[in-house]
């Protein structure tokens, strides 16, 4: 599929592999909308982007987590681009440790983050993808999204919900012609990983550039043909020293 002239939104485009998938999008020709939970360097990413393309990027803080405010964004990312064709749900955050420590507010936050998230950007994207009886819609789930890791239950249960859900939809879909692919990235080397204790090598994992190159890959792909699921993860396996 050529992505010259689609519209995309990339959530959590601001920082790690958000940002490296809208920078690939951008130099495709794609018109670009970007969310990130707060402001701070958004200014910068901005300028950072323009001087990629000359196709300005849409940049706004939207909380995910909110209905009312990803309602918002995307009817302003239609009004200002006339269609939605890509949507990459990448925004997620992270809390680990051992269950009997887990605390009702990691669970609030990580539940509504990476599951409710990615369900409001879709029940909002999807009516405007019906519209045009097509559209590709990429889950950034998780290694965790099919295996148990201690410390990180609360995790698993998002990024397998958000699996689940994502196989769901699938489903529903395929009649509309509208595609939901699954990445399962393991081991990335980014700003995530400054929540995460343990002793990890950073240096053995896979760039954000790399994951980035996987979801050009699932969505230039013919249309007739859609990548389901992709599992990518450092080749030495996950980077423990
Ligand atoms: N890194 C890995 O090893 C790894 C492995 C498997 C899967 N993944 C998945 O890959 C995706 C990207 O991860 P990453 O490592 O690039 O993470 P990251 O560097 O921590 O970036 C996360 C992005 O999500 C945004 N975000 C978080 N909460 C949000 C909210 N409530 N509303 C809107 N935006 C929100 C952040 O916004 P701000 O910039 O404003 O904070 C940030 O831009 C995630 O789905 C993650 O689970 C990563």
């Amino acid at each position: 599929m050529d992505l010259h002239g689609k519209v995309a939104i990339v959530t959590g485009g601001k920082r790690g592999i958000g940002k490296a998938i809208s920078k690939k999008l951008l130099k495709e020709g794609v018109k670009l909308a970007i969310c990130s939970k707060n402001g701070e360097g958004l200014d910068l990413l901005e300028k950072e982007l323009k001087m990629v393309t000359d196709n300005y990027p849409l940049c706004r803080i939207v909380d995910i987590r909110k209905g009312a405010a990803v309602s918002s964004f995307i009817q302003e990312v239609y009004r200002s681009f006339g269609k939605i064709d890509i949507l990459i749900n990448n925004a997620a955050t992270i809390r680990t440790g051992l269950i009997e420590d887990m605390t009702e507010e990691d669970w609030e936050l990580l539940i509504d983050t990476n599951l409710k998230g990615p369900f409001l950007t879709m029940k909002y994207v999807i009516p405007y993808m019906k519209e045009n009886s097509s559209g590709s819609i990429v889950n950034i789930c998780s290694g965790l999204s099919k295996t148990g890791y201690p410390n990180f239950s609360i995790h698993c249960a998002s990024k397998f919900g958000l699996r689940g859900m994502s196989l769901a939809v699938k489903e529903e879909l395929r009649k509309d012609n509208i595609r939901i692919m699954i990445l399962n990235p393991s081991s990335v080397d980014t700003d995530i990983w400054n929540y995460i204790g343990g002793d990890y090598n950073r240096k053995k994992m896979v760039s954000s550039d790399e994951v980035a190159a996987s979801v050009l890959f699932m969505l230039k792909n013919s249309t007739n043909c859609t990548i389901d699921e992709l599992d990518i993860a450092p080749g030495k396996g996950i980077a423990l020293r």
